[in-house]
């Protein structure tokens, strides 16, 4: 091997393991990102509710039927107590009929 080719050659290895330093510890930043999330969404999967739907207790109607009518209903996140999702809102829904509710969170 001559002088010359091993000067080329350590300056491309020197080229290629930077590249590659870089471009791991980009790979790092992304992976402690997606591990934080997942330990996120995990917390929040694992967060007992306060409400158990699986509850027995209580009284148990045989058969619903009826109007629903909500009046001046005002409703937060508990995560998010910044941001009302409803304020003050009253809405009727007559036995029988379907409703959709659509909304966007400023
Ligand atoms: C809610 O709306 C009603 C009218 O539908 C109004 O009289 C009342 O003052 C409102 N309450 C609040 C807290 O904004």
């Amino acid at each position: 091997m001559s002088p010359i080719i091993g000067i080329r050659g350590v300056f491309f290895a020197l080229l290629l393991a930077t590249t590659g330093i870089s471009q791991t510890s980009a790979l790092a930043s992304d992976s402690a990102k997606a591990r934080d999330s997942a330990i996120s969404i995990f917390e929040i999967v694992d967060r007992k509710s306060k409400i158990d739907p699986g509850s027995e207790e209580g009284q148990v109607l045989e058969n619903v039927r009826g109007d629903i009518e909500l009046r001046h209903i005002s409703f937060r996140y508990p995560t998010r107590p910044d941001v009302p999702i409803f304020t003050n809102l009253s809405l009727s829904i007559p036995s029988g009929k379907v409703h959709m509710l659509c909304f966007s969170i400023p």
